[in-house]
């Protein structure tokens, strides 16, 4: 991958990197569509990365289809997958890991730890193994972007972060791989995810500026559905991820709910 990704840059050409963890739906269609128009030559990348996963999460149930993903790249007119196997990246004396010292104490990092630690080492590797000019990454997992431009600034990577909007089913529910898991039922109450988000924004359109307020009717609206379980939901700084207590300007509401077994998150800029 390096000496290939070496020789095009020596062409003089726009290198865009995809960084996916593959089972492509169409949030990752978007991703890859904005990284065609974005440069010369597109490579994503398709690793279900286990250092992201703790102990309790899905990495061995995580779903994986590379021959799906390969048609579907080669429809988009992705250039190259970079499909490393998971001993190509991780050596058994693998030792040095990236992590940040104040974003990921919040919103997902609370409940998934080492997750982020695990995101910012890949994302590190990707990007000194490609060495791309640009890197695409969606809205939905807004932490995670977030930490990747500060990474990126921090140690200097140079690489364009661009950010693409989360891609939605029709009833507005955000795509992910881990929608698969949901049953029928499932599935409705996956729902309640962005319509509270909306509930928030209709809220917050009209007079009510109290973030516990907004948390508290929005918690009832999703509780409402069977198999529903609030992880978090945070009304936070879309900067620094500090939680407000106040609405005066955009601020990023952000939820995680577990829906049966599936752990789901979305979010959404308030704006009042
Ligand atoms: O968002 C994802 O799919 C993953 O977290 C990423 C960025 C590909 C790193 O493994």
């Amino acid at each position: 991958m390096r000496e290939h990704a070496d020789k095009l840059r020596r062409e003089g050409k726009t290198l865009v990197l995809v960084p996916t963890m593959g089972y492509f739906h169409n949030g990752h269609i978007s991703l890859i569509r904005k990284g065609r128009s974005s440069g010369d030559e597109l490579i994503v990348s398709v690793f279900v990365n286990p250092s992201q996963f703790g102990p309790e999460d899905d990495y061995e149930k995580y779903p994986r289809d590379l021959h799906r993903d390969l048609d579907l790249a080669e429809k988009e007119k992705v250039d190259c997958i970079f499909a490393p196997e998971r001993k190509e990246i991780y050596s058994e004396t693998f030792q040095t890991y990236v992590s940040l010292e104040k974003l990921p104490n919040h919103l997902c990092g609370l409940s998934r730890p080492s997750h982020f630690r695990g995101v910012a080492t890949v994302i590190s590797k990707l990007f000194n193994i490609v060495r791309p000019h640009i890197a695409i990454f969606g809205q939905k997992d807004y932490q995670q972007l977030l930490i990747i431009r500060r990474m990126v600034m921090d140690l200097n990577f140079n690489i364009k972060i661009v950010d693409v909007p989360t891609v939605r089913e029709r009833d507005g529910l955000a795509m992910s791989s881990r929608n698969t898991y949901l049953t029928p039922q499932q599935r409705n109450s996956a729902r309640s995810l962005y319509q509270s988000l909306k509930i928030a924004q209709e809220l917050v359109k009209g007079e009510t500026r109290d973030a516990d307020k907004i948390i508290s009717v929005t918690k009832k609206s999703i509780l409402k559905y069977p198999e529903t379980l609030i992880d978090y939901i945070t009304i936070c700084d879309p900067d620094t991820l500090e939680r407000v207590e106040t609405i005066d300007g955009p601020t990023l509401m952000a939820l995680a709910v577990h829906v049966g077994e599936t752990r789901l998150i979305d979010n959404m800029i308030l704006k009042p």
